[in-house]
């Protein structure tokens, strides 16, 4: 299965993806994870984005681009994979075109209300990159990771300021998406308010034979 999970900052794709991960045995391909991943490292590609990660603007297509072609040529997602986060522009929508089928791309929908309310209080394991809520999935222990024990922190672009500038640039450069692979008859909408076990539910539903 090659899936697309498009939508908001914060719609719950990081969450829905780490279920279907495992439902489908397929990997997790999230592009915000890859860059995190280099900034942590201190590599030059990380040091190029730390910047643009931490007030919430789009790493320039050719950078992006660059780094899914390689990951997608990867032997484990040569039959299945689940792109979260990309593409987020037409640019980008493009050139995955030329590197790879699609077999569906869901759009997660929820109101800017809610995707603030949920980034305001994500909290993650910056080593395991698990993620939590302070109220809607609270870790065992208050500010540490369930399983390492480390502790977790807040990613710089879920300040306040930040989401503003993420929901801003989502519109501007990423719905035209939804119309791109309408078009295409790709695009499947799921209501994503629920719970993450009822939007996973639906997700398996519309994604079945
Ligand atoms: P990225 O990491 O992709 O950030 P994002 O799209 O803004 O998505 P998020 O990870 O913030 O949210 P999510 O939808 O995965 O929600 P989550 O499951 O965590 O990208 C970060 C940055 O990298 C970008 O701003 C950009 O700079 C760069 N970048 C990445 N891709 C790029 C690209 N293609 N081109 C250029 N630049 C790129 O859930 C959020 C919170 O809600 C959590 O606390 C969770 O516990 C909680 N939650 C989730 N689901 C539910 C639920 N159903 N009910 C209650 N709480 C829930």
């Amino acid at each position: 299965m090659k899936l697309v999970f498009l939508g908001p900052p914060g719609a719950g794709k990081g969450t829905i993806a780490a279920l279907a991960k495992e439902h489908y045995q397929i990997p997790h391909i999230s592009t915000g994870d890859l860059f995190r991943a280099h900034i942590k490292e201190h590599t030059p590609l990380g040091l190029e984005v730390e910047a643009i990660l931490g007030r919430g603007d789009l790493v320039p297509d050719s950078v992006t681009v660059e780094m899914v072609r390689q990951r997608l040529g990867e032997p484990d997602a040569a039959d299945g994979f689940i792109l979260d986060g990309f593409p987020r522009t037409i640019a980008q929508a493009d050139a995955l075109k030329g590197m790879s089928g699609l077999d569906g791309v869901i759009n997660f929908v929820l109101d800017d209300e809610v995707i603030i309310a949920r980034l305001s209080g994500r909290r993650m394991c910056k080593s395991t990159g698990r993620i939590y809520h302070i109220l809607y999935n609270p870790p065992k222990r208050e500010g540490f990771d369930d399983e390492t024990g480390e502790p977790l922190i807040q990613r710089a672009d879920d300040q306040i300021e930040a989401i503003h500038n993420r929901l801003e640039v989502y519109q501007r450069q990423t719905f035209p998406l939804i119309d791109y692979y309408r078009e295409r008859n790709l695009l499947i909408d799921v209501d994503a308010s629920g719970s993450p076990d009822e939007i996973f539910a639906l997700v398996k539903e519309v994604l079945a034979p």
